[in-house]
């Protein structure tokens, strides 16, 4: 049905409908433009043969010998004959052969992180985004699941959402109905070998009153509902990152339900703080609360980030400090800094592993890198020390 409002009680009536209907197809025209591409036409992220040895784990010459040799495929060329990059599922056949996959061991818990924070717009999906896309090109098998209806992550995946995908294809359906026992029906490869997505759209909207409403009619384990569907599932990942929704609602509460670690992007503005402030505050209660049905989530780890950080504005840094010493060991070390990198990635709906070069400048583009790397590789070592087989090596490597 059209809605439709006024404005000023003018004569002029915008339809509702009609405005949500152009703005979903500028953001389809913005996808299809020649900057950004189509989820199924996405190319995967290649990499030079000095950079595959090092995230393979082995040397240059170990890569050529096994090539020389038969043991891997001819090195990929051009049409006059030049190398050009390897790609991520080449990667990973390297990391099959020489024995370096990263993946944990049966007996080590799937890490399910959710990137939480109930204030908007901190940099939830983003850094959700790009800690899915760091760890799968470090070989571990990832699923991402997005959960809010926003669909922010889905977006930066090529899709646009209310065109692309229906409710069936989001969480939407296990959420609903207690009959599904698997949220595999959901789950579809990415342009990332080894990352899976379980993309959102509007309609999941939709399951925050319906689960709020079946709550209120006694049915407190709907609550456990997200982590039954990723346990459904989790046999066969490493890691599952969460994008939750900006608010205590049904669903983040299912999130916090179902993550076994907590990461909580925080800028370093005061009102931000103060929204982090009340944040803490309400997992506390709610961490109480679900303590008192015997639901207490426990978490392996709990990390902040210093997120959007501009360190020109004197205030920024001094909420940077004061976070640093209230947090302690509790904040990544690396700031994830501002970054126009990330803005202008954002703006073609991809992200900056993604790209294969600089949008803004090369120096831009490395030290925005540098950030990114940064905080990915802090929380990569919480999840392997989250791991018995893992943290036994860290240790004897002095890593931990
Ligand atoms: N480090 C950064 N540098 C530059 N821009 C950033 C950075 N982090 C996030 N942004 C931008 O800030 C905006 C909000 O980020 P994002 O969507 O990740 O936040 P969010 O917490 O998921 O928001 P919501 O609460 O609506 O889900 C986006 O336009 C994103 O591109
Ligand atoms: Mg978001």
């Amino acid at each position: 049905m059209a809605s439709s409002i006024d404005i000023d009680g003018a004569a002029d009536t915008l339809s509702v409908t009609a405005l949500a209907q152009r703005t979903s197809s500028v953001l389809q025209r913005l996808r299809d433009s020649a900057r950004s591409a189509r989820a199924d036409e996405r190319r995967e992220p290649t990499f030079p043969i000095g950079k595959a040895a090092e995230l393979v784990g082995r040397t240059p010459a170990a890569i050529r010998e096994a090539e020389k040799d038969g043991r891997l495929p001819q090195p990929p060329r051009t049409q006059n004959n030049r190398r050009v990059g390897y790609t991520l599922a080449q990667l990973n056949d390297m990391r099959g052969l020489f024995g370096t996959r990263p993946w944990r061991t049966g007996t080590d818990p799937c890490s399910v992180i959710a990137v939480q924070n109930f204030k908007g717009g901190v940099g939830k999906s983003t850094l959700s985004v790009h800690l899915a896309q760091y760890l799968a090109i470090r070989g571990y098998r990832v699923a991402l699941i997005d959960c809010d209806s926003q669909a922010s992550a889905t977006t930066l995946f090529g899709y646009v959402p209310d065109l692309d995908l229906t409710e069936d294809d989001t969480l939407y359906p296990f959420l609903r109905h207690d009959d599904i026992e698997s949220l595999d029906y959901a789950l579809r490869k990415t342009h990332f070998d080894g990352l899976e997505l379980i993309p959102a759209n509007l309609r999941l909207f939709q399951s925050e009153y319906e689960i709020a409403a079946r709550m209120a009619r006694g049915q407190a384990n709907l609550i456990d509902r997200m982590a039954q569907g990723i346990a459904s599932i989790s046999d066969r990942f490493d890691v599952v990152v969460l994008d939750p929704p900006p608010a205590l609602g049904a669903i983040s509460l299912s999130v916090l339900r179902a993550a076994n670690a907590l990461v909580v992007p925080v800028p370093p503005t005061v009102m931000d703080f103060s929204s982090t402030a009340a944040f803490l505050a309400m997992l506390d209660e709610t961490i109480e609360t679900l303590a008192d049905r015997g639901m207490a989530p426990t978490l392996k780890f709990l990390r902040f980030v210093a997120s959007k950080v501009d360190e020109n504005k004197s205030m920024q840094k001094e909420m940077l400090n004061l976070m640093r010493t209230i947090f302690g060991h509790g904040i990544v070390r690396t700031p994830l800094k501002d970054s126009a990198e990330i803005d202008n990635a954002t703006a073609r709906l991809m992200t900056v592993y993604e790209l294969d070069g600089p949008v803004t400048s090369s120096a831009v583009r490395n030290r925005c890198l540098a950030y990114l790397d940064g905080v990915n590789s802090e929380i990569e070592l919480e999840v392997r020390m989250m791991w018995p087989s893992h943290a036994a090596r860290l240790r004897k490597e002095g890593r931990a």
